[in-house]
């Protein structure tokens, strides 16, 4: 048995939150989805938590989701599952990568650990971006560790990358910290390829039949500002609130010019009752531009 796969066994039977750490292509999510189905092949409830907001392995990009599998029919008997299929439940976020979004990620993330927990998960994988350093990268592990409080960090490293974060997690916390190399399998993925599993991703999620809603100007957050011209916000992705501080889903805005009218369109099956403002504009083919709602508002 590798080391890769006496970590899998004890996490996946012992573990209660672990969190996978480690930069782009490590290998993170195949071993997190090892590890869920090792979780629920010993008959524990498992839930997956996909922390990373571009690269998904359930649910929409510029969300952080969350999957519950309760029973091996969910997984296949060798391996990890390819897919995860829908997740149960989702916080958007409203960025495919977390620059400038550490708030709404850290805060989703710790949202999605108490759904967890409220779903009776006894084993969690948090799975997270490869954002793992500089300022940024330190500042964002660090407070997702002090939120969720893991019991177990698994590092998969490559180099020295990781040694500041995996310190910092020893120095401040009691949280285990395992440090695997990144398997010699691992394959590189290009930005282009990463680009087009994002759009895949979109593409999937807006398949289903999407409903349309008018939308008014008061139900934003952040609050449109006096004399906004609404076609500023046609393409926006937002997050669909149903009041109760849950995300229903994910939709994009479209503005008619000859009625003067924004249009929400979702494959949510109910309406919402506000929405939250993403920091992306969904153009042809699902390609996306980054919006700095700031800039957009003429605002600080
Ligand atoms: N243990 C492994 N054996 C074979 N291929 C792997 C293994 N781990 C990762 N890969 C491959 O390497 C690529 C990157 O892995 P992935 O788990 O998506 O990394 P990350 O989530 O860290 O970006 C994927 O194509 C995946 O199939
Ligand atoms: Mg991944």
């Amino acid at each position: 048995m590798d080391r890769h796969q006496a970590v899998v066994e004890r996490v996946a039977t012992q573990g209660g939150v672990v969190m996978l750490i480690g930069g782009l292509d490590s290998g993170k999510t195949t071993l997190g989805k090892t590890i869920a189905a090792a979780g629920v092949r010993a008959g524990r409830t498992v839930a997956y938590l996909d922390a990373d907001l571009g690269q998904k392995a359930t649910g929409p990009p510029t969300a952080v989701t969350l999957k519950m599998l309760r029973s091996p029919a969910e997984v296949p008997e060798e391996g990890p599952p390819a897919v995860l299929g829908e997740p149960d439940a989702m916080y958007f976020v409203g960025s495919t990568s977390p620059s400038g979004q550490l708030l709404p990620l850290v805060v989703g993330t710790g949202r999605m650990l108490a759904r967890a927990v409220d779903e009776g998960a006894e084993l969690v994988v948090v799975d997270t971006s490869g954002l793992v350093s500089g300022v940024y990268g330190q500042i964002l592990k660090y407070h997702k560790v002090e939120l969720i409080q893991p019991d177990v960090v698994i590092g998969l490293a490559r180099g020295e990358e990781l040694d500041p974060l995996l310190g910092i997690f020893q120095r401040f916390f009691d949280t285990e910290v395992l440090v695997l190399p990144v398997h010699a399998d691992v394959r590189s993925t290009s930005v282009d390829e990463r680009a087009r599993n994002r759009e895949r991703g979109f593409r999937e999620y807006f398949a289903e039949p999407v409903q349309r809603w008018r939308v008014k100007p008061t139900v934003f957050m952040p609050a449109l500002p006096a004399l906004f011209e609404p076609e500023q916000l046609d393409r926006i992705l937002v997050g669909l609130s149903d009041g109760k501080g849950n995300t229903l889903g994910l939709g994009y805005l479209e503005y008619s010019r000859e009625e003067g009218v924004l249009r929400l369109s979702s494959p949510a099956a109910e309406g919402p009752k506000a929405l939250k403002l993403g920091s992306v504009r969904l153009e042809e083919d699902f390609r996306i531009r980054r919006v700095d709602v700031r800039n957009l508002f003429g605002t600080d």
